[in-house]
């Protein structure tokens, strides 16, 4: 399973590349305002910067504003020229799906969001979506099982054969990366607090400061 982080926090972004298990990362509008980027040159100079960090081979979501085919065709364009890591993230919507299969034609690939079901996941395979990305945290929000999605969608993909990577996203805990791992999940995209709450465990902490008092009894 591949591990992307979701931020455009750059320092973040950093921290978990020098951690040595990022794969990738995806930012959306929200993230992008959060870190108070905005206008054309400074959106553009900021996707270039998080994959200079990340460097080459790794996944970069940026996302599309526009929500007619036209327009995201334009832009999702003009996005995958910033740099080949570079992946368009399309919105679930009828033009959407349609800018989808338009720029996997052209090898553009993609990343499809905001997905809340089944049936949009089948929609998003079949218009040939390199990444798919069902919102875990905010299906609980609303007091529904978000890691039962991940099921149901793996177990389509794999019964009709689509190729189409399921990315976990909207998770926002060590327990949601294991449970998405699980249910079959090819990729999680969280924030860094929950890559690194994975480390923890109480009986390593215990059992390292036992090792290193023992080891300084016997060495002085
Ligand atoms: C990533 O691709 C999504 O935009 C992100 O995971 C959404 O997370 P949120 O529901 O915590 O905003």
């Amino acid at each position: 399973m591949q591990f992307f982080i979701d931020t455009a926090n750059l320092d973040d972004i950093r921290e978990a590349t020098e951690f040595g298990i990022l794969d990738g990362v995806t930012t959306n509008p929200s993230l992008m305002a959060k870190e108070g980027i905005s206008g054309d040159k400074n959106v553009m100079q900021h996707y270039l910067d998080i994959c200079k960090i990340v460097g080459p081979g790794k996944e970069v979501s940026a996302e599309v504003i526009s929500t007619d085919f036209k327009g995201m065709v334009a832009e999702g364009k003009k996005l995958a020229e910033i740099h080949e890591n570079i992946v368009v993230k399309v919105p679930m919507i009828r033009d959407g799906v349609k800018a989808i299969a338009h720029f996997s034609e052209l090898g553009i690939r993609t990343n499809c969001t905001l997905v809340f079901s089944a049936g949009q996941a089948i929609l998003a395979a079949k218009a040939g979506a390199t990444y798919l990305s069902p919102f875990i945290g905010r299906i609980d929000d609303i007091s529904w099982d978000g890691m039962s999605l991940i099921k149901e969608i793996f177990e389509i993909y794999s019964t009709a054969g689509y190729d189409t990577a399921i990315l976990a996203a909207s998770i926002r805990s060590p327990l949601h990366i294991v449970q998405a791992a699980k249910a079959g999940a090819d990729v999680v995209t969280c924030p860094l607090s929950a890559i690194l709450g994975l480390l923890n465990h109480p009986l390593t902490d215990i059992g390292l400061a036992k090792f290193l008092a023992d080891h300084k009894k016997a060495n002085g």
